[in-house]
């Protein structure tokens, strides 16, 4: 199975939607294998968004995401990270489809409640960022053979 690094922003945290996004990603039947509160320094930011790091919105990217802790987690499952991308929606919440975290959530390009790596090379570039070996956790969970067949982990 695939492993993927996701964040609750700071405006997820502020708005207390935390509890609701952890919830559809369970009810999913992903399976969470690290999960911790930090507050992203500007040093943590630069390294997290070293792509964006040249583009003009990355000071008010910056400032965002610094601006109050975040919850980081680690979710595995079968092609987590297109699943996980396809939960979110669209970059900006006013174009993603409603049944989506974004399209339901938010209306905004920036404060869009939820970080998902975008590629298998991003992921792990991302979970050694925010997670020691020791942070990640492999165990069965009981549901698994009721979550998707064998074939598909
Ligand atoms: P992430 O999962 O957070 O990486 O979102 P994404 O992959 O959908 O978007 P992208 O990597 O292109 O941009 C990273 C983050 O920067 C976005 O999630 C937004 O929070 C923010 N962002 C992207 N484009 C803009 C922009 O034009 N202006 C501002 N202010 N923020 C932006
Ligand atoms: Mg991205």
């Amino acid at each position: 199975a695939e492993r993927t690094l996701i964040l609750f922003k700071p405006d997820a945290v502020q708005r207390r939607l935390c509890g609701r996004l952890l919830t559809r990603i369970e009810e999913r039947g992903l399976k969470i294998v690290g999960l911790k509160m930090l507050q992203v320094t500007p040093e943590l930011s630069r390294e997290h968004y070293a792509e964006h790091v040249e583009k003009p919105f990355y000071p008010q990217l910056e400032e965002f995401i610094t601006s109050a802790p975040v919850i980081a987690l680690c979710v595995e499952g079968p092609e987590a990270i297109q699943v996980m991308r396809g939960m979110m929606g669209k970059t900006n919440g006013r174009e993603s489809a409603p049944g989506t975290i974004r399209g339901d959530y938010g209306v905004s390009r920036q404060m869009n409640l939820i970080h998902g790596s975008d590629g298998p090379e991003a992921a792990a570039r991302e979970i050694g960022i925010y997670f020691s070996d020791s942070e990640l956790f492999d165990y069965d969970p009981t549901l698994a053979p009721w979550t998707c067949a064998d074939d598909e982990l």
